[in-house]
Parts: structure tokens; C-alpha cells; sequence
């Protein structure tokens, strides 16, 4: 009896440890360290005539792997949130969606990052840091030019 149990139990440890093997063993596909390679150009702020801001850029994805933008932090203003347009109205949204091979554009009328009681009002010619926090990316420092309060790269 006691004989018996004993080398079931060996069988059912022996056959674990072979499927933990299995689990470790092999390429599951990923390659590098599985981090989306962003990428952030044209950034803006238009000059504050109040004490909000909006602020505006592109983030471009060079990777296979989508991510999120998920917040933005900055010296600036501690109420910083992320908005998205629709219906001429504003509203806040928890996250960008930052696709694949793909790029997101925050601009004038659409989506854009919002600062709220700002500490200071940045003029014209003067930058901005902020930083910009993903859901897998690491954070990106970007000094952001402080432009016309009418400016807008869209328009030619
Ligand atoms: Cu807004």
C-alpha cells in the first residue's frame, strides 16, 4: 500500500516537473525587450491667455506591438488630463490608443492634453517639460514649444 502511494507520487511529481519544463522551454515569438518603440514629434502648447492649456503632438509607433498613452505629468500644472473632442465638446478619456506600426495625432479640434491651473503662463518662444507616461513604453521627457495663442500647424 504505502509502497504504492509512494511511487504514484513520484509519477504525478515527475510528470510536473516535465510540463514546468515544457512551459519554459522555447521562443514564444517575442523579440527584444516586447516594448513598442515610440516616437514624439510636433509638439506644441499654444501661449495660455487663461490659466489652462492645451498641449498637442504626434506619437508615432515603429514597433508591432500597440501601447497606450495613459497620462501626462509636467512642473506645469498638477491637474493634467487627457481629453478627446466630439460634438465640439470636451471630455475626458482615460487613455490614447497608440496602434501598431501605426501613429496618434493630438491636435487643434480633436484630441489634445489638458493642463488646469497652471502654475505660471508660459509665453511665446519659452518650452514646456512634461512627460509622458505609457501602459507598456517607458516615459518620455519632452520640452514642448510654447507658440502663438492661434497657432496651428494644420492650417497652411
Ligand atoms: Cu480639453
Amino acid at each position: 500500500m504505502t509502497r504504492r502511494t509512494t511511487a504514484l507520487s513520484a509519477a504525478v511529481a515527475l510528470a510536473a516537473a516535465l510540463a514546468l519544463t515544457g512551459c519554459s522551454s522555447g521562443d514564444d515569438g517575442s523579440s527584444g525587450d516586447g516594448k513598442p518603440k515610440l516616437e514624439v514629434s510636433g509638439a506644441f502648447m499654444p501661449q495660455p491667455v487663461m490659466d489652462m492649456a492645451g498641449g498637442f503632438l504626434t506619437i508615432k509607433n515603429g514597433s508591432g506591438a500597440a501601447d497606450k498613452l495613459t497620462s501626462v505629468t509636467s512642473p506645469l500644472s498638477d491637474d493634467i488630463t487627457l481629453h478627446e473632442t466630439k460634438n465640439q465638446k470636451m471630455q475626458q478619456v482615460k487613455s490614447f490608443d497608440i496602434p501598431a506600426n501605426g501613429e496618434i495625432s493630438l491636435a487643434r479640434g480633436g484630441n489634445h492634453i489638458m493642463f488646469m491651473e497652471l502654475k505660471n503662463k508660459p509665453k511665446q518662444g519659452e518650452k514646456v517639460s512634461i512627460e509622458l507616461h505609457f501602459e507598456k513604453s517607458d516615459p518620455i521627457k519632452v520640452d514642448v514649444p510654447v507658440e502663438a495663442p492661434g497657432h496651428n500647424p494644420q492650417q497652411h
